[in-house]
């Protein structure tokens, strides 16, 4: 069977070889899945305006990320159970990441502990955390990601309950009870019963998290604080004042709120509030090396991608997510090369209508 073309390509393989209700747990989104559509949309609505008789000979993609190099200036966004694609799931994410040389972001509902996945890889980690009611066990799994060598805490703030997933109630959903939490489960008190677990944990998650709370895990890391989930220049300018170090623009791939702002909307306004006092990230519909420049152009220092790395581990394991990702940084050369922009830094709000 050939290899796929571009990211679509993977969905469509990813879609045939996946039971319906789990591909309709990667795919879905909330309500009418409004933001879901709206956030490819938004990015290939957006017109290039580019250079010619630039040397172009040479494209530059390697950056920094908090201080850490990267070959391109792209994450892998922190998704739950990656099994469900791959038995080899977040392990096959550290190494293909690792490889690429870009950050995984790894989900506290990850179906590898932290401590798996540090074991596994080379690579620089961030751990994506939801905070807990119970402090203890938020505590605890700072200090686990501190220990594992963990470069950053990417602290989700859009999911103070967990969205209208329709497409899941149709199914019945249910993750198998082979594939564990894998970073709560001494936290929990049911013993093997998993899906008494993540019933658990979906009642874990602090409704009552307040700009405060930053504070207090603050005092409680030394690591840099990202926050995930920010739309507006005046969520983004709280965050900068309680000391982030960077803001990822995302709505949750539309599987939180339906009908709000998709990223590439929201991104300028938050960019420039931020006025480079944090670095700004953003993910939602990023499938192609153009919608990277664009996000770029409106002030990203990176992306983050997250259904279509799934799609690769359920295609090919470790090789789909090696292949994904040097299709997407082949795929932005060529898009700065051809736009006339062969640094990065050169990268910005002229280059779009
Ligand atoms: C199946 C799935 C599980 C996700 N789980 C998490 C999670 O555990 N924590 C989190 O912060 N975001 C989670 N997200 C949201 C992603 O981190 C990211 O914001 C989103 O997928 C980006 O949009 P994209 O899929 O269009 O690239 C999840 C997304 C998907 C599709």
């Amino acid at each position: 069977m050939s290899v796929p073309l571009n990211l679509r390509e993977y969905e469509q393989r990813a879609r045939e070889l996946l039971p319906q209700a789990t591909y309709d747990y990667y795919a879905g989104g909330a309500g009418d899945e409004l933001t879901v559509r709206e956030n490819e949309q938004a990015w290939a609505g957006l017109r290039l305006r580019p250079r010619v008789l630039v040397d172009v000979s040479a494209c530059e993609t390697a950056t920094t990320i908090l201080g850490q190099p990267v070959t391109f200036p792209l994450l892998t966004a922190p998704c739950a159970f990656n099994q469900l694609a791959h038995p080899d799931g977040e392990l096959a994410v550290a190494c293909a990441t690792a490889a690429a040389g870009v950050i995984q972001t790894l989900s506290t509902m990850a179906s590898r502990s932290m401590e798996e996945v540090t074991a596994a890889s080379t690579g620089t980690r961030w751990f994506q955390l939801y905070c807990h009611r119970d402090r203890e066990i938020t505590k605890a799994l700072v200090e686990r990601a501190e220990a594992a060598g963990f470069a950053a805490l990417c602290l989700t703030v859009d999911v103070p309950a967990t969205g209208n997933r329709e497409r899941d109630f149709r199914n019945n959903f249910q993750v198998p009870a082979h594939i564990p939490l894998a970073n709560l489960v001494q936290y929990l008190p049911f013993g093997q019963d998993e899906m008494a677990l993540h019933y658990y944990a979906s009642k874990q998650f602090d409704a009552s998290l307040t700009w405060e709370s930053l504070e207090w895990l603050r005092s409680i890391t030394r690591l840099p604080i990202v926050v995930k989930g920010v739309l507006t220049a005046e969520d983004a300018l709280l965050a900068v004042q309680h000391g982030v170090a960077g803001i990822v623009v995302s709505n949750h791939g539309g599987r939180q709120l339906d009908s709000v702002i998709s990223t590439a909307d929201a991104l300028p306004e938050i960019a420039t509030a931020v006025q480079g006092q944090a670095e700004v990230y953003v993910d939602g519909g990023i499938r192609r090396g153009t919608d990277i420049l664009k996000a770029l152009a409106l002030g990203a220092r990176a992306v983050l991608i997250g259904r279509p790395y799934l799609w690769a581990l359920a295609v090919n394991g470790e090789a789909g997510v090696t292949h994904v990702l040097q299709h997407l940084h082949d795929d932005l050369k060529l898009s700065m090369a051809l736009a006339g922009y062969p640094k990065l830094s050169d990268i910005g709000p002229q280059l779009i209508c």
